[in-house]
């Protein structure tokens, strides 16, 4: 896929990453880019299409759809945290609330913008997901393993339209600097970086973004002989 031919959806378009996607859409040049909010006043940008679309609404979801009739790439960007553990009091609300924007949310949008993207010519859906699909943390247990799911939904996606030419991209990062990463101190990738890597992979016409150096380590962990996803050993605790 060539971006400047792309007519593209982001979610969650209206900051972090999904801003960043934006900008870098309009730079390349890409055809036209329908920035998806949940409130599209919140879209300031010139040089887009705003949409309304909340992706917890089957609603939202069907106007999208029905606005958006020449998309050829979906990247299913928005997503939220609530920063819970699984034993916490709201553990189970929050892997709710994860679950239905992280993975239900491209769930739906794949599933209604699947035959438009095979209509015109295959296209391609990007889903951004995390190093946390590979790894879970306590303190963000309910979100890693919404993305867990997300990296499932990905590679499923991605065997189910092989067949009708939709390339199907999944994004592993660790930390980058927007708003669900205010106030924690650990190294961030800026959102910009990420998005051209992104972008690059698309036009490539890869599977998979490894955007930093910790993804990078956990994949090759996954494959150690203690699995990183395991943790620190009983007897090291
Ligand atoms: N930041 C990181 O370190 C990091 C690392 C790995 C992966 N990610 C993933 O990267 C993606 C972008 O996150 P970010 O860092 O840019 O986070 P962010 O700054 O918190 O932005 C989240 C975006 O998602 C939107 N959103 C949340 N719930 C939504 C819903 N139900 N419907 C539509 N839009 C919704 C937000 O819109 P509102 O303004 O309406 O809330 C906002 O635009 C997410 O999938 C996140 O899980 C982030």
């Amino acid at each position: 896929m060539n971006i400047k031919d792309a007519v593209v959806l982001v979610t969650g378009a209206n900051r972090g990453l999904g801003q960043a996607f934006v900008d870098a859409l309009l730079a390349a040049g890409a055809r036209k880019v329908y920035a998806a909010a949940r409130d599209p006043a919140t879209i300031t940008l010139a040089g887009v299409v705003p949409v309304k679309l909340d992706v917890t609404s089957a609603a939202d979801i069907a106007g999208a759809v029905e606005a958006c009739p020449d998309l050829t790439l979906l990247i299913n960007n928005a997503g939220i945290s609530r920063r819970s553990s699984f034993l916490a009091a709201d553990g189970a609300d929050a892997a709710r609330a994860e679950l239905e924007t992280n993975f239900f949310g491209p769930l739906a949008l794949s599933q209604g913008f699947a035959p438009v993207l095979k209509a015109n010519g295959g296209g391609a859906i990007v889903n951004v997901l995390s190093v946390l699909s590979w790894l879970n943390l306590p303190s963000v247990a309910t979100y890693s393993a919404s993305k867990s799911a997300a990296w499932s939904l990905t590679n499923g996606l991605r065997g189910e339209l092989r067949g009708q030419g939709t390339q199907v991209v999944g994004v592993h990062v660790g930390y980058m600097d927007t708003d669900m990463t205010k106030g924690l101190d650990a190294p961030k990738l800026s959102p910009k970086d990420v998005v051209a890597q992104v972008l690059a992979a698309v036009e490539a016409g890869q599977d998979e973004v490894l955007a930093d150096e910790l993804s990078r380590q956990v994949r090759q962990g996954l494959a150690a002989e203690r699995g990183v996803y395991l943790g620190e050993p009983a007897a090291a605790r």
